[in-house]
């Protein structure tokens, strides 16, 4: 159990990446405060709570730290795994739209670092975990909002952790894409979900998406199956070194496959439009 006793807030806990952070924390012996826009999320368990807050609102975000702290009388790590992606290029996105992705996937983020931070300051060891994504380092068509959105998140992370080292640790995790409700979306409105399912894959060296394993005690996010390390694409890592935990939960720093040909970017576009 290395997290026996831990205050953990994990945002996005009522679905996909959140949910399974959250239920692996709750393997592991940590005390767990769950948000998200639902009103509710699916884990019920003695040890979590959830407070439902849009995380575009900073007294919304401040109010989930609160609750935190009247339950379980602090905070020990921030987990930041809410987020959008919307679909759209620059020719058919308008500013508002534009706009709302980089409220939620990074103004998010902003909000509840900013909230959490006192509480964590209080205590030994603290740390911050942002989850970004590969595309905030590699572009692929139609995400002019997210790209740009988790770029943001990303250096943030990098701001945060100069800010606050060493007394508050900051990283983030740069995932591939992983098999979560936000992508099966995605599958159920295309033409041919198998055709988009493949196009998918194959941006992955292994040609494979992550999911969410479901195991009898907890539940790991094996995205080190989905990574390859490229020079091109170094890990983002914060000021102070992560401490290791062995055999902790499967989260890691990824690094993604650059587009290697013009010919690889065009049949991806064909496919993913
Ligand atoms: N699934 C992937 O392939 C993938 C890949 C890379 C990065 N990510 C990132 O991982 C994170 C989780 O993605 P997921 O696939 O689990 O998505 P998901 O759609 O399953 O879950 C999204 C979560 O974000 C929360 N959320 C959305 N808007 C919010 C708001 N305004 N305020 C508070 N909470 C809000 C939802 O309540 C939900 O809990 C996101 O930041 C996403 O960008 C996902």
């Amino acid at each position: 159990m290395r997290f026996e006793d831990k205050v953990v807030i994990v945002t996005g806990a009522s679905s996909g990446i959140g949910e399974g952070v959250a239920k692996k924390f709750l393997a592991e012996g940590a005390y767990v405060v769950g948000c998200g826009i639902e009103p509710a999320m699916k884990i019920q368990d003695g040890k979590a709570i959830y407070v439902q807050a849009d995380l575009t609102k900073p007294e919304q975000a401040l109010h989930v730290v609160e609750e935190a702290v009247k339950t379980y009388g602090r905070v020990n790590k921030l987990v930041c795994c809410a987020g959008v992606t919307f679909i759209g290029s620059m020719d058919n996105t308008e500013y508002d739209t534009f706009m709302r992705e980089i409220s939620i996937n990074l103004g998010g983020v902003y909000n509840m670092c900013r909230s959490a931070i006192p509480e964590l300051k209080k205590q030994e060891g603290s740390t911050i975990v942002n989850i970004a994504s590969d595309l905030g380092v590699r572009p692929i068509p139609e995400r002019i909002g997210y790209c740009p959105s988790k770029a943001g998140v990303i250096m943030l992370t990098k701001c945060m952790a100069l800010e606050y080292a060493p007394s508050i640790r900051v990283n983030a995790i740069l995932p591939g894409l992983v098999r979560t409700p936000m992508i099966e979306q995605r599958f159920q409105e295309a033409a041919d979900p198998k055709e988009l399912e493949e196009s998918y894959a194959s941006l992955y060296p292994l040609h494979k998406m992550g999911k969410i394993r479901k195991s009898k005690k907890s539940t790991t996010i094996p995205f080190s199956a989905l990574s390859i390390r490229l020079p091109t694409a170094p890990p983002i890592k914060s000021a102070v070194p992560a401490r290791t935990h062995k055999g902790s939960a499967k989260i890691s720093f990824l690094n993604h496959q650059t587009m290697t040909s013009t010919s690889k970017a065009t049949q991806i576009k064909k496919v993913l439009l």
